[in-house]
């Protein structure tokens, strides 16, 4: 099986040479292994939370979506959409709300923080913090888990985010999976290798040091930027330390094993930094430039993105949509033309008997029988709508449909048709114990 891989861009700038380097450029990579499944998104409705400025959402939306494509990502590998395309991950983010503990999202640094400046301020503990705030862990739980993801390539800040995402994910298959796990648990991954670039200044390249280099800005940008990172103030002709030179780990970012190692040579043999700066302005231009053209001919075209966008939602839907109709079906959200009502129940009793379950997939409208241990025995075809499907599971429950092992399957068979049938069991001793499940949870015992 593929390992899923999913990751989230929150749009709220313009991604610079450090967010490229740092996590679009890998991710890229990575999505190229034959063994991996990508999925990456434009976090957008995580962006309204940090910013409230509607043409600045919808610029950086554009430019982000862009920078992926232009990086190269294959859209036809990966899956790659906005997540305000999804509505189905609101919806999960609802049904997880409601079994998060409050008490874990106490805990989660961003909200803390904001508690402890407030504090420190002397003013309300949670003036100016909204709920989108607080629930930032709930959506982006929501993000990971509606798409099973195995891996979630984050930056550092973020590892709390996905333990959160473990902790809640489970505690919904413990109450609601019946035996049956929902969702897979998903693990942070930080690219260790993957270097976090220095800005101008020499400390981490971020928007909120205002020490970015931009990444497709013309090459004369590019050139005036590099001019601007801090060095030492050796003169030419003295030897340089690559280790304490923060322009040397961007050159290290973008060059190879090889030009690093003379670079650092050179340095040491008093390469002036005017020199040096020329060097690192033509590797990043020789690396830049193509996609730079193909980041501008995009940017130009935004109904050419938005379709690839859409089509990206629409791979991206064919996973969600039937999911989240077997979520609502496990919490007891269940249209009442597919199921029977239950007599109530004590949940203990529950637990320990079989039961039907009604959902749609892209094919139509199908029912499932699980056993007592919640394991599927019996699944029927698709069927146009909703009402032949309860039609067809009403002839199985009043006896009028035919019930039998034929090879290693379950079928159900009404007036000749094949209405349901069971996977192909080892043998046909399991298949007789799936019928006898089937005929239990058809109230035939
Ligand atoms: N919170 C992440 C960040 O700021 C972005 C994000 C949103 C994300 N949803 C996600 C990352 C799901 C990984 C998986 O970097």
């Amino acid at each position: 099986m593929k390992t899923r891989v999913l990751t989230g861009i929150t749009t709220t700038g313009t991604p610079h040479l450090g967010n490229y380097a740092g996590a679009i450029r890998p991710a890229i990579a990575a999505s190229k292994a034959a063994d991996v499944e990508s999925f990456y998104f434009l976090a957008d409705y995580h962006s309204l939370i940090k910013c409230d400025d509607p043409a600045r959402i919808q610029q950086s939306r554009l430019e982000v979506a862009a920078t992926w494509l232009a990086g190269g990502l294959d859209t036809q590998r990966a899956t790659f959409y906005s997540q305000s395309d999804i509505p189905e991950i609101p919806e999960l983010t609802w049904l997880l709300s409601c079994i998060a503990a409050k008490g874990l999202l106490n805990r989660a640094h961003a909200y803390k923080a904001a508690v402890d400046q407030n504090t420190a301020a002397g003013e309300d503990p949670d003036a100016g913090i909204t709920m989108g705030l607080y629930s930032y862990p709930v959506l982006m739980a929501a993000d990971i888990l509606l798409f099973n993801a195995n891996r979630v390539p984050v930056g550092r800040d973020q590892i709390q985010h996905v333990e959160m995402a473990r902790d809640i994910g489970q505690r919904f298959n413990h109450l609601f999976g019946q035996g049956q796990e929902f969702f897979v648990m998903p693990e942070a991954v930080i690219e260790e290798d993957v270097a976090t670039l220095p800005g101008l200044d020499g400390r981490k390249m971020s928007k909120s040091y205002d020490n970015t280099i931009p990444l497709f800005s013309s090459a004369k940008e590019l050139k005036t930027a590099i001019a601007g990172i801090v060095t030492d103030s050796k003169l030419p002709g003295e030897a340089k330390d690559a280790d304490n030179s923060h322009l040397f780990t961007l050159y290290q970012a973008f060059a190879s094993r090889e030009q690093s190692a003379q670079m650092r040579a050179d340095l040491l043999d008093g390469l002036a930094w005017g020199e040096a700066k020329q060097r690192l302005f033509e590797q990043l231009n020789a690396e830049l430039s193509e996609p730079r053209e193909r980041y501008h001919q995009l940017i130009s075209k935004p109904h050419e993105l938005e379709e690839i966008l859409q089509a990206g939602a629409a791979k991206a839907r064919k996973i969600a949509t039937p999911f989240m109709t077997q979520l609502r079906d496990a919490v007891g959200l269940r249209s009442f033309t597919q199921v029977q009502v239950a007599e109530p129940v004590s949940k203990k009793k529950a637990k320990k008997t079989s039961r039907i379950v009604s959902f749609r997939d892209e094919q139509g409208f199908r029912f499932r029988v699980l056993d007592a241990q919640g394991v599927a025995v019996l699944l029927s075809v698709a069927f146009a709508d909703g009402r032949s499907a309860g039609q067809a599971l009403k002839a199985l429950q009043a006896g009028e449909a035919e019930l039998k092992v034929v090879e290693q399957h379950v079928q159900a068979l009404q007036a000749g048709e094949l209405i349901a049938q069971s996977e192909s069991y080892a043998s046909v001793v399991h298949a007789e114990q799936a019928l006898a499940s089937v005929q239990q949870a058809m109230g035939a015992d």
